[in-house]
């Protein structure tokens, strides 16, 4: 389902140039779950921003259900972006004038989708939120609002799922929530998941772990 080829990304500051990902190869099946591991600096963030199309690699190749992204256009990726995959970043992107169902809703609204209010409460009640549907993002804490960020990239059933360290900001029963959220849309749904996390339970329940080392993806189990 995706294909990354021989990956490479540079940041250019100043006169200097950074490499971040060099030679970068990745290939996941539809319905694999995959973790993605690494020190902090070590490019897993660039990572997900190029295998979702967000930022362009300097060289390589990206596909997608058999689409190159490179050959796209802006406008068709954001409609793929869009259709078929769930994107959670670790700054949440929410809009701050919309509340948390109206944000969860938006992706539904945009395609036309005819329950779009009544299937955002449900995704809020299944992330423990459903106390918190007509809160603000301001009015939530960082874990609830990384909850809010979980249900919308999760409410239109995307083919793949990104998420940057999702558990990051929850507590143990919180982040098992939204864990077996995942874990229950990939069973039910065979839904792609790739996750980036430093919670090494996480990372057990993937079929393979991967570690980001020096620009390059390392099988570290199984
Ligand atoms: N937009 C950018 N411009 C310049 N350098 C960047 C940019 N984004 C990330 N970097 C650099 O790329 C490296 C990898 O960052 P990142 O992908 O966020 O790592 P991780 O998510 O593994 O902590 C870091 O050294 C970071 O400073
Ligand atoms: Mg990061």
């Amino acid at each position: 389902m995706i294909e990354l080829a021989n990956i490479d990304k540079h940041y250019t500051l100043a006169d200097t140039t950074f490499t971040v990902l060099q030679s970068l190869n990745l290939s996941v099946t539809q319905g694999e779950r995959v973790a993605i591991v690494g020190p902090s600096g070590s490019g897993k963030s660039t990572l997900l921003l190029i295998l979702t199309g967000l930022e362009d690699a300097t060289h390589g190749t990206v596909s997608i259900a058999g689409q190159t992204l490179n050959t796209l256009s802006a406008d068709v990726r954001a409609d793929m972006r869009r259709e078929q995959i769930g994107i959670v970043f670790q700054s949440f992107h929410l809009i701050p004038t919309l509340t948390a169902r109206e944000n969860v809703a938006l992706p539904l609204e945009i395609s036309g989708h005819a329950q779009s209010r009544q299937r955002a409460v449900e995704l809020l009640d299944r992330v423990g939120l459903s106390e918190r549907k007509d809160h603000y993002p301001a009015q939530l804490s960082g874990g609830e609002q990384q909850r809010v960020a979980m249900a919308r990239a999760l409410v239109h059933e995307p083919a793949l799922v990104v998420a940057d360290e999702p558990t990051g900001n929850l507590d143990e029963a919180t982040g098992e929530a939204v864990v077996q959220l995942l874990f229950d849309l990939n069973q039910d749904s065979g839904t792609t998941l790739i996750l980036v996390t430093h919670d090494p339970e996480l990372a057990s329940r993937c079929d393979r772990t991967l570690r980001l080392h020096d620009g390059q993806l390392n099988q570290v189990t199984p």
